[in-house]
C-alpha cells in the first residue's frame, strides 16, 4: 500500500475493448473526480495506473481521450503485457480479455498478490475455479467476478421478493439474449473462432438463476445453429439453447431454458434484446428490456448509432438536474462495488485485515468460490458444443452423479466422459 496518509488504491487493467469502455472507463473516470468515500475507509484514492492489451492501439487512443479526466496511466502490449503490467506498482486488477483468455491473467494477478476482478464468464473450467479460488486464499487476496445483472434493480427486486418467500418455489422459466450481428462480424471477429454466443451471454442468466433460486444443479442438455458467423458445419456458434435443472431442498425440481444468439438483424429494435420468465408455484415473473424502457426514434441515428430502446438502468450518459453529466447504472455500480469492497479489506476500520478478507469473500453473489454450478453449467455448455461440432450431438452433462462432479454422456454409448473428477 501507498504510505500516502490518503488510501490509495492504484489499479491495473487488462483488455480495454467494448466493455472497458462501457463500464470500467467511467468507473475509473468518476472515481478520479470524486475519489470513493465511505465512513469505514474514509475519502480513497482510486487511480487507473497500468494497463496490459495485445496491441496497444486502444490504450493510446484513450490516454489521449482521457487527458485531464483519468490518471496518466502507463502502458503494455504484446505477449508479456500482463507480466510488465504487474512489476508496477498496483493494488487490484481487472481482467476484461476475451471470454477464454481470462485465466492465465487473473492467475498472474493472483501470483503477484493482488486483488482480481475478472470479467463474466469467469472461467470455462472447474480445474480453473479451483485453482483461482486456492491461489486468491493463499495470497491472502479477493477474487471476484462481474456478474452486474445481480445489480439490476428488477433482478434484485425478484431475488428479495423469492428471499422473502412472497415469490414461492420457482418451477420453470425461460431467459433470451439476442444481440446484433454487428458483435459475432465486427466487434469479435479477431476472437470468435471456436466460440458460440452462449457462454457469452447465457452466463449471466446462469448466474441470475442460480444465485436467485439456489438449489443444486443437476443435468445440463444444449444445442445450437452455424452457417451465419462460419461454416455449418464448424465451431463456430451462430445461436445456441440450453437447459439446465435444479432440485431444490424439498426434493423438488425446476428447469430453466436459456436462448442466445449474436446473429440478430442489425435494425432488429431491441438491439440487445433481453427478456426473461419465471413461474413460481404461486406467481409469473415477467421481464423485458425493451417494455420496461423506452423507444426512441430519431431521423438517421436510430437503430444504428443510437439504438431504438436504451438500457437506461445499466449504462447511460446522462445530464442530471444539478446541470453535471455523469455516466451510470448498474454495470458501472458493480465495478465501484468491488474496488469498495477492497478498500473496505485494506483500510475498513473494523477487525483486522483477515476478518475483512474473509467477510468480503464470503460475499457468494462475486467471489470466485461461489461460481461453481455456473462454471459447471459453462463448461456443460461448451463440452456439448464441441461435442456435437465433431458430428456427436445430444450429449448431456449431469452433476454431482456417481461417475463424476461433471459427467458427459453420448446417446447409446455407456462409457462416461468425466470433465471434472470433484465436487462441484
Ligand atoms: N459485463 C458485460 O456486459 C460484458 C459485455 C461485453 C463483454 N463482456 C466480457 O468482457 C470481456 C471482453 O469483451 P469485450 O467486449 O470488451 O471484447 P473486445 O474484443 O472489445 O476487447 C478485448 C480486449 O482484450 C485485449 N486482449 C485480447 N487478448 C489479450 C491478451 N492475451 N492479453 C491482454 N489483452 C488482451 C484486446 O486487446 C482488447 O483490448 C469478455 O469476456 C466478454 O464476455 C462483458
Amino acid at each position: 500500500m501507498d504510505n500516502t496518509t490518503q488510501p490509495l488504491l492504484r489499479a491495473g487493467m487488462v483488455g480495454m475493448g467494448m466493455i472497458f469502455d462501457e463500464t470500467y472507463r467511467p468507473f475509473f473516470e468518476t472515481a478520479y473526480k470524486k475519489g470513493m468515500f465511505s465512513r469505514e475507509t474514509g475519502d480513497v484514492e482510486v487511480l487507473l495506473a497500468a494497463v496490459a492489451t495485445r496491441t496497444g492501439k486502444r490504450a493510446e487512443i484513450y490516454r489521449e481521450k482521457s487527458k485531464g479526466i483519468g490518471h496518466p496511466f502507463e502502458s503494455f502490449a504484446g505477449e508479456d503485457s500482463v507480466d510488465q503490467m504487474l512489476k508496477t506498482d498496483l493494488d487490484f486488477a481487472c481482467v476484461a480479455t476475451p471470454d477464454n483468455r481470462h485465466f492465465e491473467a487473473a492467475m498472474k494477478i493472483l501470483e503477484a498478490g493482488k486483488h482480481v476482478l475478472i470479467e463474466k464468464p469467469s472461467v470455462l473450467s472447474l480445474d480453473q475455479i479451483d485453482q483461482l479460488t486456492a491461489l486468491s486464499r493463499e495470497k491472502k487476496v479477493l477474487a471476484k467476478i462481474v456478474y452486474h445483472k445481480l445489480a439490476d434493480p428488477d433482478h434484485k427486486k425478484l431475488r428479495t421478493l423469492v428471499v422473502d418467500n412472497v415469490l414461492q418455489h420457482v418451477n420453470n422459466g425461460y431467459c433470451s439474449l439476442l444481440e446484433p450481428k454487428s458483435i459475432s462480424g465486427g466487434q469479435f471477429a479477431e476472437w470468435i473462432t471456436g466460440r458460440n454466443p452462449g457462454t457469452y451471454v447465457a452466463c449471466h442468466y446462469i448466474k441470475l438463476i442460480d444465485y436467485t433460486f439456489g438449489g443444486k444443479l443437476k443435468t445440463i442438455t444444449a444445442t445450437g445453429q452455424r452457417g451465419i458467423v462460419g461454416p455449418a458445419d464448424g465451431p463456430t456458434w451462430d445461436s445456441c439453447q440450453m437447459r439446465m435443472i435444479y432440485e431444490y431442498e424439498s426434493g423438488r425440481e425446476a428447469a430453466f431454458d436459456i436462448h442466445t444468439s449474436w446473429v440478430t438483424p442489425e435494425n432488429f429494435p431491441g438491439y440487445v434484446e433481453q427478456e426473461v420468465q419465471f413461474r413460481f408455484d404461486n406467481g409469473v415473473w415477467n421481464g423485458h428490456a425493451r417494455k420496461r424502457g423506452v423507444e426512441v426514434t430519431i431521423e438517421e441515428l436510430t437503430p444504428i448509432k443510437i439504438p431504438n430502446s436504451m438500457n437506461n438502468h445499466f449504462n447511460g450518459t446522462f445530464i442530471e438536474p444539478w446541470g453535471e453529466r455523469s455516466q451510470r447504472g448498474y454495470g458501472i455500480e458493480i465495478i465501484e462495488q468491488f474496488a469498495r469492497e477492497v478498500a473496505y479489506v485494506e483500510f475498513g476500520s473494523t477487525g483486522d485485515r483477515d476478518s475483512r478478507l474473509k467477510e468480503m469473500a464470503a460475499l457468494d453473489y462475486n467471489d470466485v468460490s461461489a461460481d461453481r454450478q455456473s462454471v459447471a453449467a459453462v463448461a456443460a455448455l461448451e463440452a456439448i458444443l464441441e461435442h456435437q461440432a465433431k458430428g456427436e450431438p445430444d450429449c448431456i452433462a449431469r452433476v454431482n452423479d456417481p461417475n463424476g462432479g461433471l459427467v458427459l454422456y453420448k446417446p447409446g454409448v455407456a462409457e462416461p466422459i468425466v470433465l471434472y473428477d470433484g465436487k462441484v
